[in-house]
């Protein structure tokens, strides 16, 4: 398709920040967003090294026309200390995953991982609130998938990761935030819970391990995924197999995208 994106004196602008930079997709994304809403914006690739963070932040403070950027590696954590405000998600995960300035000029950041996959899940008609989980995983995703579960309100949260430290530390902090939530790390033994979400980058390459045994699956489970590419990861293949209902990775990516938009200023809604 032919675009039809006019840069002028109007046009706010937005970033993506990183280092390296030319495996960022948001501009790829929000671009095409901007132009199919007719919003006269355009995100450009930040490539800015950690030691440049602060010079940049200080400069893109004094652009009146620059909105906000999404943010990844390695600026997730170093951005925080230059944010005025960081929503409760970004607190609890401890990393930001984009921000915005206000019309002050505050610099506001957040992490919407964890909302994008419950809103994923949400609009997809699958429930949250009351369902016992079991997460496969204590990276960065599965860190904010976590405190958003139980933001959401399961009733129980099982973690389940190779090292296990680090599923010991993540369950307790997410005790601490949400006391009401029973959270225990666990095997990697899916029965007894009713959605299995696989939240490690076990898929992400054919060669991969499987995250989980398929043959403790049960038809009556929900097997969901963060993986993006491949669409169809082994887990979800071997969980269709054994009949269950499965959930791509995608939308949670969709929905973080919708959650950002909003922060930006825009409403773009996720397309069917
Ligand atoms: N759909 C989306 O919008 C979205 C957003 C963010 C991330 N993701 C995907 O989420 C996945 C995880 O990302 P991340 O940022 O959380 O990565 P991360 O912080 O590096 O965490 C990786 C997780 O996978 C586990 N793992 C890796 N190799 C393993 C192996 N051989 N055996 C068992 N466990 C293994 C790790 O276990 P240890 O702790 O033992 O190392 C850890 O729990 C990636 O595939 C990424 O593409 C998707």
């Amino acid at each position: 398709m032919q675009s039809t994106l006019t840069i002028s004196g109007k046009t706010r602008v937005f970033g993506c920040i990183s280092d390296p930079i030319s495996h960022v997709r948001a501009p790829s994304v929000f671009n095409p967003l901007f132009e199919k809403h007719g919003v006269d914006a355009v995100m450009v690739p930040l490539h800015v090294p950690p030691e440049g963070l602060d010079t940049a932040i200080a400069g893109l403070r004094a652009m009146a026309n620059f909105g906000g950027m999404a943010v990844t590696l390695p600026h997730k954590l170093a951005i925080m200390k230059h944010c005025d405000e960081i929503g409760r998600q970004g607190q609890l995960v401890g990393a930001v995953n984009f921000v915005a300035f206000d019309a002050q000029r505050r610099l506001i950041g957040d992490n919407c991982d964890g909302s994008g996959f419950v809103n994923g899940m949400l609009a997809a008609g699958y429930a949250v609130k009351g369902t016992e989980a079991l997460m496969v995983g204590a990276g960065g995703a599965a860190r904010a998938i976590a405190f958003s579960l139980a933001d959401s309100g399961v009733k129980r949260l099982g973690i389940a990761n190779r090292t296990e430290a680090k599923a010991v530390e993540l369950a307790d902090a997410v005790r601490a935030a949400y006391p009401n939530v029973p959270v225990e790390v666990c095997a990697v033994d899916p029965r007894g819970f009713e959605t299995v979400i696989n939240a490690t980058s076990l898929g992400l390459n054919e060669a991969d391990s499987l995250p989980l045994d398929p043959a403790l699956l049960a038809p009556a489970q929900l097997m969901a995924e963060v993986i993006m590419n491949p669409v169809d990861t082994p887990i979800l293949r071997a969980a269709t197999a054994k009949g269950c209902r499965i959930h791509y990775g995608r939308p949670m990516f969709d929905h973080q995208v919708t959650i950002i938009a909003k922060l930006f200023g825009y409403d773009f809604p996720i397309e069917k």
